[in-house]
């Protein structure tokens, strides 16, 4: 039997009630404007663990200079990103990971739900930006694949950082009849996630300050 007094919902997925209601916030936001953020998804010592495994493997110069683009036209192009990445396995490899793939299965199960997205597979990468990193104003969907539906980054920086350290993420939310609106800046910090539809929403890393560290996935159908 379930608990009485609590939604459905909640009873059936036994989700942490303030992460129900933040899910709820993104399901309106999505709807209305093709993006949201959520805040405070990963404690300080969780982010720190995450952040302590991208600077080893960045250390141990596994990360690789990303390439924009898909199959054949898949290029190293500076002009465009100049961070580095690695791709993460289809299980988790860690205990923090583990925690990761359980909130992105949390956040895909809660969207399918209540937005018929249908998300049923993910890809993620780590991606460190070095100072002076950015990436240019894009969208994440290819143009002859259109397996992504949902993109979510999120942040591993420390907690002092700061608006001067820049590496903000600047998005055109949508308005009214899918008309872009005026860009709004995002704070990269450690422990939110920002989420956006991978087909609509266009936005861009600018110039971080500070090395910049993060793992951005992507909700396929
Ligand atoms: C990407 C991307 C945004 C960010 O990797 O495609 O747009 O804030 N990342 O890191
Ligand atoms: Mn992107």
């Amino acid at each position: 039997m379930l608990p009485p007094g609590l939604p459905t919902d909640q009873k059936r997925h036994n989700l942490d009630p303030g992460l129900q209601h933040a899910l709820e916030q993104a399901t309106q936001d999505l709807t209305e404007k093709g993006f949201t953020q959520l805040r405070d998804l990963f404690s300080p010592a969780e982010t720190a663990s995450l952040r302590a495994e991208a600077q080893a493997l960045h250390r141990e110069e596994k990360l690789i200079p990303a390439k924009v683009g898909r199959g054949r036209e898949r290029i190293q192009d500076l002009s465009q990103r100049n961070d580095s990445t690695l791709w993460w396995k289809e299980t988790p490899e860690t205990e923090a990971q583990a925690l990761v793939f359980e909130r992105w299965n949390q956040i895909r199960e809660h969207l399918n739900r209540s937005l018929f997205l249908g998300l049923k597979d993910f890809e993620a990468h780590w991606a460190i930006y070095p100072v002076g990193g950015f990436y240019r104003k894009h969208i994440d969907r290819f143009r002859e694949d259109d397996a992504r539906i949902l993109s979510a980054v999120l942040y591993l920086n420390p907690p002092d950082w700061k608006a001067v350290d820049g590496g903000a993420l600047r998005v055109w939310p949508e308005g009214l009849e899918g008309s872009e609106c005026e860009p709004i800046e995002i704070q990269p910090l450690g422990g939110s996630m920002a989420l956006f539809l991978s087909d609509r929403i266009p936005h861009e890393v600018l110039p971080t300050n500070r090395i910049r560290y993060s793992v951005a996935a992507w909700f396929r159908r």
